[in-house]
């Protein structure tokens, strides 16, 4: 195709700078004179080939980037184990979420929850890297974890459940867990693009659950600072207990 392009360029330069001497753009050979525009002719064609691409490419980058595939909203009723003897007797807490599902990431809104202690967050799930990060918006600080695969539904999973969701209320229950802060993430860029751009320019940690720190049992549980999130991605509520020990 480039050849053809490039035929019907030169053979039209040809016709214009000297129209006697080519009948047919065909059968005529490259005349002598034109070994520097040939060139020329040549670098014109690769600009125009790399400007191309450039746009292919940078339009394809900007499309998967900004535009979110689908965005879904559910919410979910919960018994709390804990406190149900307090509680009002018609009274369940709920929980709300927004969800913006795309190219295996899933980025989750949890508001303040109402009349129960939480934090806002966003949690994103990057199922190519099999990470977790939390942003606690109101620490302003970020916390990554292995993705654990028996908690987080896959991505094809997520949006039934959460098409589910959007078809009625949904009853469910609350698991606990607790995780423990572990170390601070100096450089961020090795957890990835959706990570990165979560976590930038707030403080990171690296958390791990409590029941495999060694020894972390029952570590001075009431000198620590904990705050929790609550939050589905399956069909039961999780309260992820966050503790910086
Ligand atoms: C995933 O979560 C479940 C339930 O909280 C827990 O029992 C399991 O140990 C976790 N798996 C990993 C790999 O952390």
């Amino acid at each position: 195709m480039v050849k053809i392009a490039f035929n019907a360029a030169l053979a039209q330069k040809g016709l214009k700078e000297a129209p006697s001497a080519v009948k047919d753009p065909e059968l005529a050979g490259p005349p002598a004179h034109s070994d520097g525009s040939t060139g020329r002719c040549l670098l014109t064609l690769l600009g125009i080939a790399f400007i191309l691409s450039g746009l292919i490419v940078g339009g394809a980058c900007l499309y998967r980037y900004f535009t979110p595939k689908r965005l879904y909203h559910g919410s979910m009723q919960f018994h709390d184990g804990s406190n149900g003897a307090e509680a009002q007797p018609y009274y369940l807490p709920q929980v709300e979420e927004k969800m913006e599902i795309s190219d295996n990431i899933a980025v989750i809104s949890v508001p303040p929850p109402r009349f129960r202690p939480g934090d806002p967050a966003y949690i994103l799930h990057d199922f190519n890297r099999k990470l977790t990060a939390y942003l606690d918006l109101t620490l302003r600080t970020c916390f990554v974890i292995p993705l654990n695969t028996s908690v987080v539904l896959p991505p094809q999973d997520l949006m039934d459940l959460f098409s589910q969701l959007m078809s009625g209320s949904y009853r469910s229950y609350l698991v606990q867990e607790d995780l423990v802060v572990t170390e601070r993430i100096e450089d961020i860029k090795p957890l990835g693009f959706y990570i990165r751009r979560l976590c930038d320019g707030k403080e990171t940690y690296r958390m791990q659950r409590r029941d495999t720190v060694q020894g972390g049992g029952i570590v001075k549980r009431s000198a620590e600072d904990c705050f929790t999130i609550s939050h589905f991605e399956n069909k039961f509520v999780t309260e992820t207990r966050i503790c910086k020990a």
